[in-house]
């Protein structure tokens, strides 16, 4: 199994490209299947949650092709030959279940294996199903999996979610799309992946209006084209590279960052001290001497502090002069990476949801275990800062989520290498 190994250095310098987002591109690619024309996703990232995303499209009949090194996804589904999406890819990654809402709007009929729980938390998909019945569909549990069937083709309705869910927001706008009649979505989420599937589905044909804002209303359509889509770029792989100057020192270019992409996280680092500011190409993030402030964090839907940065912020603010409060909000166990850092001196006190981080001058190196995937980039981040060698072991979470993390952060400058057992 590989392991990530750090050496804490001094400041990084220069320029860093961000890659298209994962999590953009798992919505993305589902929506191939609402289509019988093509489906082509350029910038897409190279990770390992594509390649079994790629995996269970296959197994349902879409034909999925890798093009320029897995920057380019051509795909195509004239049609949906297995309407059976099975345990043994669905319980490797959740996003599985984005593939419900367009097989049911194409086929009327869809099976999907319940995804159960996770590293973060239990995670259920309950709102997903709700959204599924509010467009008609009878939805059966049994056997571990989800049996929904909408015989005459779903029909639009509204869609009132008691919480803001990015994946059911996801899979409810894909199925409205081949909805007969008007689809309300309430209390949609606002995150950029979403707004990035609709201008998609609107390339294929669609008709939506309101991404971005709680309220999206969709106007069903017979049938959708094909398009070609560039992938919007990844705030989480994004944000977490703005971290590395920040806690390292120096200045780094992010190429392709956009501010509108992190902005409450922004807001976070300018009162830690660190200054970000935009280019011709993207962000620029830069540290002073001294050490950065201290900063209290609670973690929100989009517009507000992302969940899937958390747990680099902590690893930003272990270092940080005073006390910082983290409150996590969306996930109930997310601060696995907490006993790490305190592995490498960190001072951290977690109290349910709530994270109490007292920082110290320097963090030591230490063998530490990565846990899910923003987890192992946070130790990776505070490894940087760290006096003497840092080992982050089970790295395959970090590779579902971060292409060539080693030769990004080595080319600004940093000591960390991949070994190989
Ligand atoms: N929830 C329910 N019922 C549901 C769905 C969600 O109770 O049917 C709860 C969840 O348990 C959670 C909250 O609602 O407490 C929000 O979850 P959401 O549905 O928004 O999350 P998701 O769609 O499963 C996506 C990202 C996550 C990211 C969250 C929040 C993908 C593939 N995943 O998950 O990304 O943390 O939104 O922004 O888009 C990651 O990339 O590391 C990651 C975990």
């Amino acid at each position: 199994m590989d392991r990530i190994v750090v050496r804490g250095n001094g400041p990084l310098n220069g320029q860093i490209p961000i890659a298209g987002a994962k999590n953009a591109c798992l919505t993305l690619m589902p929506a191939t299947l609402l289509s019988e024309e093509p489906l082509t996703l350029t910038n897409a990232p190279r990770l390992s949650d594509i390649a079994t995303m790629t995996q269970l499209l296959q197994s349902l009949g879409a034909e999925v092709t890798s093009m320029q090194r897995g920057k380019v996804l051509a795909m195509s589904s004239h049609s949906v030959s297995n309407l059976t999406a099975d345990y043994d890819i669905v319980r490797k990654m959740r996003a599985s279940i984005l593939v419900l809402g367009p097989m049911l709007a194409r086929e009327g009929h869809a099976v999907v294996s319940l995804p159960g729980g996770c590293a973060i938390g239990a995670r259920p998909v309950d709102l997903h199903l709700r959204a599924m019945e509010a467009l008609g569909a009878e939805m059966d549990l049994r056997d571990g999996y989800v049996h929904a069937k909408a015989p005459g083709g779903l029909k639009g309705g509204v869609v009132e979610f008691p919480l803001v869910s990015v994946g059911a927001t996801e899979n409810a706008l894909m199925a409205a799309t081949l909805a007969k009649g008007t689809t309300v979505i309430k209390n949609a989420a606002r995150e950029p992946e979403i707004v990035d599937l609709a201008i998609c589905l609107r390339r294929m044909g669609a008709q939506i209006e309101g991404e971005g804002t709680s309220t999206i209303t969709v106007q069903g359509v017979d049938r959708l084209g094909g398009a070609t889509h560039p992938v919007v770029v990844d705030r989480i792989e994004l944000g977490t590279y703005m971290l590395a100057p920040a806690i390292c020192g120096g200045e780094v270019e992010l190429l392709g960052g956009r501010m509108d992409l992190v902005g409450a996280f922004c807001e976070k680092l300018d009162a830690a001290a660190i200054s970000v500011s935009e280019t011709d190409s993207g962000l620029k993030v830069a540290r002073k001497n001294g050490r950065v402030h201290a900063v209290d964090v609670t973690t929100e839907p989009f517009p507000g502090f992302p969940t899937d940065l958390q747990a680099q912020m902590m690893a930003l603010l272990c270092t940080a002069e005073g006390t910082s409060v983290l409150e996590e909000k969306i996930f109930e166990n997310r601060f696995m990476h907490a006993p790490e850092l305190q592995r490498m001196g960190a001072r951290i006190e977690v109290h349910g949801g709530t994270a109490k981080v007292t920082g110290v001058e320097r963090l030591r190196g230490a063998p530490v275990m990565a846990t899910d995937l923003r987890a192992s980039v946070s130790l990776i981040l505070a490894g940087l800062a760290a006096e003497g060698e840092t080992v982050v072991n089970r790295v395959y979470h970090l590779d579902r989520g971060y292409e060539k993390v080693e030769q990004k952060l080595s080319a600004v400058g940093a000591h960390i290498e991949r070994v190989s057992d």
